[in-house]
């Protein structure tokens, strides 16, 4: 540990957030055995591997650098993001350039970089990787996993809100009683004014009973600089992970602001199968080339199930 990283600031204000984290190191076994070679999070979601929404969503939003946490056996992400010199020739010798744009998109979102979690030791553990990136800036974390259509506003309203407080912003969604335990809980301070709460505390994936509310974190946080003194003063959670939720806890006893914009938009959890299907379906019935046709197939195929 140096010096300079215990003497972060713990919060940061006036400035939006420039740079994205997508911790994309997890192992993928609720998706085995489709991710025993590839990655998880380069799954397609329809024609677009679900990583590459995450970073385009990103670079929407000016988060023009993005680190990419990733893990042993995941070197192909790396690999999605850079220039591919041979299908790009035979784009061009075929005179398909529609198919060549698309290709290249992934290469011109964002100035990528990357690093490896060590070990899958928990979503904290891995955030705490991107500290020599955002030094004592403000960042946004994006969960690989989460997608949200780009039609609908979240990220933009979060990064706003923490330049305003400087503390932690967190996006939420409500969620029925007996699926809190998938998420983190928060209590809230206050009400929900205009979209957006005051958070008092938090905790990672109670039971039923012991939720703080009907209000769970989805994965798209906001964070100050202060996240980092605060991963290393934080003990391992139940699953023995180093957990982002009591760290984000942890700043928060220290007086670190924390709020929280409640999402009522499309999201798709890509990395739990029954979400993963509605996203191709609903994604590939609004596909500009694709959709037409496919919705027709699929009105005809509801049909012989009913
Ligand atoms: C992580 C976080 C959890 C959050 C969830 C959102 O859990 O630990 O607090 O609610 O992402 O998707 P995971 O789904 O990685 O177990």
């Amino acid at each position: 540990m140096s010096s300079d990283a215990q003497s972060r600031p713990a919060t940061s204000t006036g400035r939006r957030a420039r740079k994205a984290v997508i911790p994309a190191a997890g192992l993928g076994t609720r998706f085995a055995p489709a991710t025993k070679v590839v990655p998880k999070e380069l799954l397609p979601v329809v024609d677009v591997p679900a990583l590459e929404y995450i970073v385009a969503e990103a670079a929407r939003e000016g988060l023009a650098d993005v680190l990419i946490i990733t893990g042993r056996g995941k070197s192909a992400i790396e690999d999605h993001f850079d220039a591919a010199p041979e299908i790009e020739e035979a784009l061009e010798r075929k005179g398909d350039k529609q198919r060549l744009s698309r290709i290249r998109r992934s290469t011109e979102l964002a100035r990528m970089h990357y690093t490896r979690q060590r070990e899958a030791r928990g979503l904290g553990d891995a955030v705490s990787y991107a500290e020599a990136f955002t030094g004592d800036e403000s960042f946004a974390v994006l969960l690989g996993d989460d997608i949200i259509d780009e039609r609908d506003v979240l990220l933009a309203r979060m990064l706003d809100l923490q330049a305003e407080t400087g503390g932690i912003v967190v996006g939420l969604i409500e969620v029925e009683g007996r699926f809190i335990s998938l998420y983190g809980s928060i209590k809230p301070a206050g009400e929900l004014v205009d979209g957006v709460i005051e958070i008092e505390t938090l905790i990672e994936k109670p039971k039923p009973e012991e939720a703080l509310s009907n209000l769970a974190v989805i994965g798209r946080y906001v964070l100050p600089p202060g996240i980092f003194d605060a991963l290393r003063r934080t003990e391992l959670g139940a699953r023995g992970e180093l957990e982002l939720t009591d760290a984000m806890r942890v700043l928060g006893q220290d007086g670190v602001p924390i709020h929280g914009v409640v999402f009522s938009g499309r999201r798709y959890d890509t990395g739990d199968r029954q979400d993963y299907l509605r996203a191709v379906v609903r994604l590939a019935c609004e596909h500009p080339e694709l959709g037409a046709d496919f919705s027709g197939w699929l009105a005809e195929f509801v049909r012989t199930l009913e």
